[in-house]
């Protein structure tokens, strides 16, 4: 069980994490890491099973998660914070200083988890995202690596 890195060959397995998911989908997300220089991706392997996975794009010392997912039956036992922690720390070893995410306003999960990893509000894309009825805000949140590294 661990955090590995997604290559094309992981498209297979990561495909039932993104069966009926929202958000981005698995061939968006696998055109972007066909450009490693910006793009990079883990997964969270429990036997043979990918049962997590989190996706950043990173230019110039900015990263940004893209997407992050956690199979259903898995959730809450601690496996999102524990990816996180483990993509922060490589990203700070290729010289990414700050980490910015964007998260609907309703999903709490989210915001939990990206809170306790020491992520702040830093602003917010008024009815950014569609919803089934009207739009909903996008929170904008950011953490500062170097901050963390050095404490
Ligand atoms: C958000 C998500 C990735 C969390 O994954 P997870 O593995 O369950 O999270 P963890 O077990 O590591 O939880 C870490 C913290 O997040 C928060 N959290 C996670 N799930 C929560 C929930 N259902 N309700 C409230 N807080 C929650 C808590 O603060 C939790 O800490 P705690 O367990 O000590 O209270 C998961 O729910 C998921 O895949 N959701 C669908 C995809 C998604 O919304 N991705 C984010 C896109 S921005």
């Amino acid at each position: 069980m661990g955090a590995q890195p997604i290559q094309a060959i992981t498209r297979e397995k990561l495909r039932p994490l993104y069966e009926a998911a929202a958000g981005p989908s698995l061939n968006f997300l696998m055109d972007l890491i066909a450009q490693p220089a910006t793009c990079t991706a883990w997964y969270w392997e429990d036997g043979t099973e990918a049962v997590a996975s989190a996706w950043f794009s990173h230019v110039a010392g900015e990263g940004e998660l893209i997407d992050i997912r956690v199979a259903e039956n898995k959730r809450r036992t601690g496996l999102a914070g524990s990816l996180l922690n483990f993509a922060l720390g490589e990203l700070v070893g290729v010289g990414v200083t700050v980490c910015r995410l964007e998260v609907r306003q309703s999903n709490y999960a989210a915001r939990g988890l990206y809170e306790g990893l020491g992520f702040e509000t830093v602003g917010q894309r008024p009815n950014y995202y569609r919803v089934q009825e009207g739009r909903e805000d996008a929170i904008l949140m950011a953490v500062n690596l170097e901050a963390m590294s050095n404490s």
